[in-house]
């Protein structure tokens, strides 16, 4: 597949309110104000990756934590126009990246059971199940499974 026309940007303190802004959009059921992202991304355990499109617009973002040699993503989106376009998948491998610059092992995040985009992308980028936990995400209509993912990043 051809690489999306995007380029990614090492997000620094003062870009919290770009990332809590694309936060808000992807997850409006759950947003996070600019304070929070700004405590969750902070170095030297923290960071965060911002995708620009080529008018430098932000379209994604992810957000990652490190604690001794696990790394957690945080959150990622992109933009409901920029979809389908490799975005998610440069961001996932952007955390990759910055989580073993940190010195992680292996990669977690967790995944609702209903999120089939999400989950493709990431059984796509090498991650597998390790855990479940039920009830962990609510619903409109009530309760759905968080499925805990893992990926090795020692190695290839
Ligand atoms: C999940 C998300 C980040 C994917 O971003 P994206 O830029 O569309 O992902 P990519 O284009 O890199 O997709 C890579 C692969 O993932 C899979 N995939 C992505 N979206 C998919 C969808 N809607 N349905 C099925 N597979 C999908 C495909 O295998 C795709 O490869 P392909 O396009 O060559 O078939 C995006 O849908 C999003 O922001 N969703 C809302 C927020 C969210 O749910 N975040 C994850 C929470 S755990």
């Amino acid at each position: 597949m051809t690489a999306p026309a995007v380029r990614l940007h090492p997000a620094g303190p003062l870009e919290s309110a770009v990332v809590a802004a694309l936060q808000h959009v992807c997850f409006p059921e759950d947003p996070w104000d600019e304070a929070s992202v700004a405590t969750l991304t902070a170095p030297p355990a923290g960071f965060a990756v911002i995708a620009l499109d080529m008018q430098d617009q932000p379209v994604g973002f992810v957000m990652a934590r490190v604690a001794a040699e696990d790394a957690e993503i945080l959150a990622i989106g992109v933009l409901p126009q920029a979809r389908r376009g490799g975005v998610g998948r440069q961001l996932v491998e952007a955390a990759v990246a910055g989580s073993r610059d940190l010195g992680a092992t292996a990669l977690f995040l967790e995944v609702a059971e209903d999120n089939q985009a999400a989950w493709t992308l990431y059984k796509a980028c090498g991650f597998f199940s390790v855990g479940r936990r039920p009830g962990y995400y609510k619903r409109p209509d009530g309760r759905v499974a968080a499925l805990v993912l893992r990926r090795n990043l020692d190695g290839a």
